[in-house]
């Protein structure tokens, strides 16, 4: 595993000039960029990301299946069928975590194709360890320890890359899905799965109650955290509506952009090609 140099990410994304909701989001001033809902410098939110990620990686998986009622399964799978991998692809899964989705990958590349699950933290990345281990499929997966606004992979090597709900933790977001379209092969294909908001009003006040008042209840009992699991939902209200964040993708070389928004738009699944 290669390790980060303990400097903050170099953010190259566009300088903020206004408190626009899309300065908020997807482009982090330089000086500063939001955790949750909180203004911090630039510099200081990878740590505050990276101490949150540190708070959680033990029950990590245990928490997702039970704050989304499992639903994140359903989440995940769905996306990498949405991406329609061939055997003997290599897939890059950015922000990779536990490696969910670099298991559903693996699954789908055959024995000629390699996954790599690519994080900046190393306790999230072993929370996954045992999960990959115990499956055939790990001699198909390796790890990377780095950081996703500058990752240490060739231009044009993967056939596909894909994030799961790890693009909005970055300082920079723009800046991590321009490494992704650098690091993929012409051709290649982009896969973002991201929290948003729901698209129906009552379905959408339901969803903030749980997100504000339960889930961190939930944190407080199980991770002993209240503030790890508001920082969840902040940073989903904190962050783009998917027309905003197709325009990005647009803006930075993909073509074909589109979404798929499930269950009622609390998650949406973002797909390009490398053009
Ligand atoms: C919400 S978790 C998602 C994990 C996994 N993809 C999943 O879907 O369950 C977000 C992950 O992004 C990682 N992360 C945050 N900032 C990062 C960065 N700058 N570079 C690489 N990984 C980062 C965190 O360590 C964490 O594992």
């Amino acid at each position: 595993m290669a390790t980060r140099d303990g400097r903050p990410p170099q953010g190259i994304g566009k300088m903020a000039d206004t408190d626009h909701e899309a300065d908020k989001n997807l482009t982090a001033n330089h000086e500063t960029a939001y955790f949750g809902y909180r203004r911090v410098a630039a510099a200081e939110k990878w740590q505050l990301v990276h101490q949150h990620f540190d708070t959680v990686a033990r029950k990590y998986d245990l928490m997702n299946s039970l704050l989304s009622f499992g639903l994140h399964h359903l989440w995940k799978w769905t996306a990498v069928k949405m991406m329609a991998l061939h055997p003997g692809d290599r897939v890059l899964d950015v922000c990779g975590g536990t490696a969910d989705l670099a298991i559903l990958a693996a699954g789908r590349v055959g024995r000629a194709g390699r996954v790599v699950v690519y994080d900046i933290n190393r306790a999230m990345m072993a929370a996954g360890r045992p999960k990959v281990a115990h499956s055939t499929l790990a001699p198909r997966i390796s790890y990377i320890q780095g950081d996703a606004e500058r990752l240490s992979c060739p231009d044009a090597c993967f056939d596909a890359a894909m994030v799961g709900f790890g693009i909005r933790n970055l300082t920079h977001p723009q800046v991590g899905f321009r490494e992704m379209h650098r690091v993929l092969k012409p051709g290649g294909k982009l896969m973002c799965l991201e929290f948003s908001k729901p698209v129906t009003g009552w379905f959408g006040r339901l969803y903030d109650f749980y997100s504000f008042q339960i889930m961190p209840a939930i944190g407080k009992l199980m991770v002993g955290s209240w503030q790890a699991y508001t920082y969840l939902p902040e940073s989903i209200r904190m962050f783009s509506q998917p027309e905003e964040l197709c325009a990005v993708l647009t803006g930075l070389g993909f073509s074909q952009v589109g979404y798929r928004r499930l269950t009622n738009g609390i998650a949406v699944v973002y797909s390009g090609v490398k053009t």
